[in-house]
């Protein structure tokens, strides 16, 4: 071993993990079990306190996550960080701990549109009211803090439009207002952009997508930047005040700078339920190892294929903060230098039947609901997961009628092409 400190892709393959203690397996196992055997009831008792950290039950704690979890803290610059069922279920989780009946936080309105329903509906249900802002314009930040305000949330890459967001402006009107900045770094990884290093102090990801990065594992993931004063005006009772269940004991005083992430896992995961399954936990963390490889290549591609598009006769406009006609693409090179992500959208001049037409005819693109895959994948919001909304709505939403979405893959950039090719021209 030498002094360096490990650069990202060491982390990736190696954060965490060890061969295992019993079997001297070199991947890490999937510890398929619900339960752990207690050494004695002594054991059991300072598990149960909170006095020694250990394994109890899987809906808390497994050896499989946990190796995911140091993973992709190290990788984001976190503390500590826990895994959970989704990125929804993240996201649940986080804000659980947060607020209170009747409080408040602000939110982008540019966000993934499952997120908008969650905070609209779902969060709404619990009396946690959310205020929307336009990241175009931080002053709309500034002007929704109340008294009542307890978070601010945004996306770094923002789904589905690919605009960048300024962390740094954000982070400091989460500052002045004395609330934790929660990041969904999803579009981004940690590849791209580390918001901890522009200010924020929760970061949470859809595992889902191109962290796990195949299209075949659901999972979520709450990085505690380990930064942010819990205890400060008593805004935050979970973290600052004692806990019955717990003997009395005050999380943020006895665990310091990974309360948060502690507050999550023994207050959170363990009385709402959403643990990811040992098996996923592994099948991501598999992925995570390929991480840079596989991001580049996505940048690349996805760089190439908006160049193209944006001179193809059939294509209105396209939207990706990689061109430099983009109006993001300042803020790409300061946040995101090594590549503008591979999620973008943009129009087709021949409107909502081209944009039917186009996803119909392709035949290497997946016409599906997801990004973040291998796989290049295509949606067409305004027949498929906007269809409900009217047009103006759909507008409003980056969903115009004549809009379609697309995540591109790792395959080769010609044959994408081709593809587009063929569907656009034909
Ligand atoms: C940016 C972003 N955040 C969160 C989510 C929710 O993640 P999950 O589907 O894992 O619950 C998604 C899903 O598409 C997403 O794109």
């Amino acid at each position: 071993m030498t002094d360096r400190s490990p650069g990202f892709a060491t982390l990736a393959v190696h954060a965490g993990a060890q061969p295992d203690p019993t079997t001297g397996a070199r991947a890490t196992p999937i510890y398929q079990t619900t339960s752990y055997v207690f050494n004695d009831a002594d054991h059991a008792a300072s598990l149960f306190g909170l006095q020694a950290f250990g394994n109890i039950y899987t809906r808390i704690t497994n050896p499989t996550t946990a190796v995911l979890e140091e993973r992709v803290a190290a990788l984001e610059g976190g503390t500590a960080a826990l895994a959970t069922a989704s990125g929804h279920a993240a996201q649940l989780v986080a804000f659980q701990m947060l607020l209170q009946p009747g409080d408040e936080f602000i939110a982008a309105r540019k966000l993934y549109g499952g997120t908008i329903n969650q905070f609209k509906h779902a969060f709404q249900s619990f009396g946690w009211n959310v205020a929307w802002a336009d990241p175009d314009d931080i002053g709309s930040f500034e002007r929704a803090v109340t008294p009542r305000t307890k978070a601010i949330f945004i996306e770094s890459i923002a789904n589905p439009g690919g605009s960048i967001t300024d962390i740094e402006a954000i982070a400091a009107v989460a500052r002045k207002a004395g609330v934790p900045l929660i990041v969904d770094n999803t579009l981004a990884t940690p590849y791209l952009i580390r918001p901890i290093d522009h200010g924020a102090d929760i970061v949470v990801h859809s595992l889902t997508k191109f962290l796990g990065g195949h299209g075949n594992s659901l999972g979520g993931i709450i990085v505690d930047a380990g930064t942010f004063d819990w205890s400060r005006d008593n805004k935050y009772p979970m973290l600052s005040e004692p806990r019955p269940e717990y003997h009395g004991l005050k999380i943020q005083e006895t665990f310091g700078n990974f309360a948060f992430a502690i507050a999550c896992r023994v207050l959170g995961l363990r009385d709402l339920g959403p643990a990811i399954s040992p098996f996923n936990a592994f099948m991501i963390m598999t992925g995570i190892e390929t991480l840079p490889l596989r991001m580049q290549k996505h940048c690349d591609n996805a760089k190439a294929i908006a160049e193209w598009l944006s001179k193809h006769p059939a294509v209105a406009q396209v939207n990706y903060a990689g061109l430099p006609s983009d109006p993001y693409n300042n803020l790409q090179r300061k946040y995101a230098p090594k590549g503008a992500g591979a999620v973008f959208t943009f129009a087709l001049k021949g409107g909502y039947q081209a944009g039917v037409d186009l996803v119909a005819k392709l035949k290497l693109f997946s016409h599906l609901a997801n990004v973040g895959d291998t796989r290049s994948l295509i949606i067409h919001p305004a027949s498929t997961t906007h269809s409900q909304l009217s047009d103006e709505q759909k507008t409003a939403a980056g969903a115009a009628p004549d809009v379609v979405r697309v995540s591109i893959g790792i395959e080769d950039k010609e044959d994408l092409i081709a593809d587009l090719e063929q569907a656009l021209g034909a």
